[in-house]
């Protein structure tokens, strides 16, 4: 590849970890070798793999090695993949030689929360479209949603950063804001959207909202009451949806 970079993918790392040094570097490399192989019958077939999974990246001049996520590998596979070997097939952001404003800012902001994630969140392109991304968010501590992991889905509009994006909640939640259809209420993702916001940004506030609800304006009017008048009941069915829905 024209990015003369290996990559190592890590597997299985807990078995990797029991193994000595040496046995785990000559399993590595035989990975790598397997991979360049891979690699010389189908390039494209590297992006097609999984997703979330942790990729160790070793630079060949320099043997600097950094453990990213598997996704912004991906998307990195597919660029260079796109423009050395004339792959475009129609993907929105490789439809031209250059990179359009939105695609190269989404870009700028996956190598960001790929290296520098929120706090208990993740996020990613789900397959080689840089516009559609999945996100996981652990519910917090100091929620009933503690325990949960909780899936969303990101689309990033054409005209993104000055479009908010748009994300649903796909794991269902007992939330005065968030709706059975995931559909979220924060200002942010509407009139108070700003281009100097992130997606980053997005995730922690949807955090802050699953500590502190906001019943005021609530998207599910039963709950909101239900959490002002109350809050242990409320708290009670949060709790058992997390459990039923989110673990
Ligand atoms: C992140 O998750 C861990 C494990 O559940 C928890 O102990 C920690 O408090 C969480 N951090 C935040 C900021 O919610
Ligand atoms: C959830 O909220 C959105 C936006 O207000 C609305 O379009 C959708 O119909 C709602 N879904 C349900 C199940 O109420």
């Amino acid at each position: 590849m024209a990015l003369g970079l290996c990559f190592v993918v890590c597997t299985s790392l807990v078995s990797s970890l029991t193994l000595g040094f040496g046995e785990r570097l000559e399993r590595e490399r035989e990975r790598e070798r397997e991979r360049e192989r891979e690699r010389e019958k189908d390039p494209s077939k590297l992006y097609l793999l999984g997703s979330h999974r942790k990729i160790l990246l070793t630079h060949k001049a320099t043997g600097a090695s950094t453990l990213l996520c598997w996704n912004s590998i991906l998307f990195k596979m597919s660029a260079t993949a796109a423009t050395s070997i004339g792959m475009g097939g129609g993907r929105p952001w490789t439809s031209t030689t250059s990179l359009t404003a939105s695609a190269k800012r989404i870009q700028k902001e996956l190598a960001e929360i790929s290296l520098d994630p929120p706090t208990n969140c993740s996020a990613g392109p789900k397959g080689d479209n840089l516009y559609e991304w999945v996100s996981t968010i652990m519910g917090p501590s100091a929620s009933p949603y503690h325990g949960g992991v909780f899936f969303l889905d990101i689309n990033f509009p054409n005209d993104y950063p000055f479009k908010p994006p748009k994300v649903t909640f796909k794991t269902r939640i007992y939330h005065c804001n968030i709706n059975t259809s995931g559909h979220i209420c924060l200002d942010i993702l509407k009139d108070n959207w700003s281009p100097a916001l992130t997606i980053s940004k997005v995730l922690l506030s949807i955090c802050s909202l699953l500590t502190d609800a906001n019943p005021h304006d609530p998207l599910v009017g039963s709950i909101a009451k239900q959490y002002l008048t109350d809050r242990a009941a409320h708290d009670k069915t949060a709790a058992e949806w997390t459990r039923r829905f989110a673990q």
